[in-house]
């Protein structure tokens, strides 16, 4: 049953989403379990009015920049897609193309940025203690400036991936889920799996981001990854945590038969490995690329000693009923993390599922910026 904007908007809790005026979304764990449910509220309201093509133009000649210092399809396309249904303007930077890399620091990035745009999005996921800090900095740097020249623009920035989380990605993860079970989500089984890849050591921020933000909704999280594939402690210690919270369980094996038992959803992917990616943060300070480049050869290597960790038809069998919704952020490695009967049967859900993080980030965009939100969205909805 298609539930129309006017039907998500009487959902829509304006005590909480008026608090949400000014919020960067630097990683989910900052936000409370009502802030990222009211989120998500909003997320409905806008596909909805998306989709009755609806959408009230809010943001009329404003500038959303979002700086990439990794590669990215369907961010690119979310973030640009966002502000244009939103009235603004996209603008995607390489970081690399930046000042960034001649030593200009963070904080000052920041404020060359902010003090012309009115949100900043930013990927920069590749080095373990550099990406949300960078983030916070050049939000300091934004904030700084804002109030230094007095100016009352509000200018959020939004993590487009860094090295703890993922935010737009695991909020269109949990919108997904939310459309798929309408029933609710409290007690589903989540097998959040690593899986092999040859392709290249990837960021952990995905895996992290899941495990972090499934465990506030009541869901039974369960990790599953070979030995030498840990995620950062402060993320376990914060799956933990959240579970005990919301009456959810989180527990992790090194069996991905076991995770994948009974499953009601599953999500294999790859990251790499957890004491070559701490490695990297030293080469990379000293910027030495050939250590950068042997680090990857060995985490590839480290990779190929894992090529059973694979999602095929018989993995899926063993979950609920054998009907598990499979669940990727994509690109995915078709041949090694999952199969190619599996990724066929699943094509159009994981489009669907990409398609998501459009409403995310203009959820995140609207919420931070807009004043009397809900009444113009009720406008757009008549
Ligand atoms: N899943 C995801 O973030 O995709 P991109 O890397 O293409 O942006």
């Amino acid at each position: 049953m298609t539930i129309n904007a006017s039907q998500h908007l009487s959902r829509l809790d304006s005590s909480v989403l008026d608090s949400l005026h000014g919020r960067s979304m630097l990683l989910t764990q900052d936000w409370t379990a009502a802030e990222i449910d009211t989120l998500c509220t909003l997320a409905e309201v806008l596909q909805a009015l998306d989709g009755e093509g609806r959408v009230p133009a809010l943001f009329p000649q404003q500038l959303f920049w979002a700086l990439f210092f990794d590669q990215s399809t369907r961010t690119k396309s979310s973030w640009a897609g966002a502000a244009a249904r939103l009235g603004g303007q996209p603008v995607i930077v390489d970081g690399s193309s930046t000042q960034v890399s001649h030593g200009e620091t963070s904080v000052e990035t920041g404020a060359m940025l902010g003090m012309n745009s009115h949100a900043l999005g930013v990927r920069h996921d590749l080095i373990l203690g550099e990406g949300n800090a960078f983030m916070r900095d050049a939000k300091k740097g934004i904030d700084d400036y804002l109030a230094a020249t007095g100016d009352d623009r509000v200018v959020p920035v939004v993590n487009l991936q860094c090295d703890i989380d993922h935010p737009t990605q695991t909020l269109a993860d949990l919108l997904w889920l939310r459309e798929k079970f309408p029933g609710g989500l409290a007690g589903k089984t989540v097998t959040m799996s690593w899986a092999y890849s040859p392709s290249y050591a990837k960021p952990l921020s995905v895996a992290q981001g899941i495990i972090t933000l499934f465990t506030r909704f009541g869901m039974n999280v369960r990790l599953a990854h070979p030995k030498g594939y840990q995620l950062m402690q402060p993320c376990l210690d914060a799956a933990k945590a959240n579970a005990a919270a919301s009456g959810g369980s989180f527990t992790v094996t090194h069996d991905m038969d076991a995770a994948f038992e009974g499953a009601d959803v599953v999500y294999p992917k790859s990251w790499g490995p957890y004491d070559l990616m701490l490695e990297r943060v030293e080469a990379n300070r000293k910027k030495d690329a050939e250590t950068m480049k042997s680090i990857e050869k060995r985490a590839l290597e480290r990779n190929a000693m894992n090529t059973s960790w694979i999602c095929d038809e018989r993995r899926m069998g063993m979950t609920r009923e054998g009907k598990a919704l499979y669940m990727h952020c994509l690109p995915a490695d078709i041949g090694a993390e999952v199969s190619p009967g599996v990724m066929e049967q699943f094509r159009h859900d994981l489009a669907r599922e990409a398609n998501k993080k459009v409403y995310a980030i203009m959820a995140l965009l609207s919420a931070a910026k807009g004043r009397g939100l809900k009444a113009a969205l009720a406008g757009a909805a008549k």
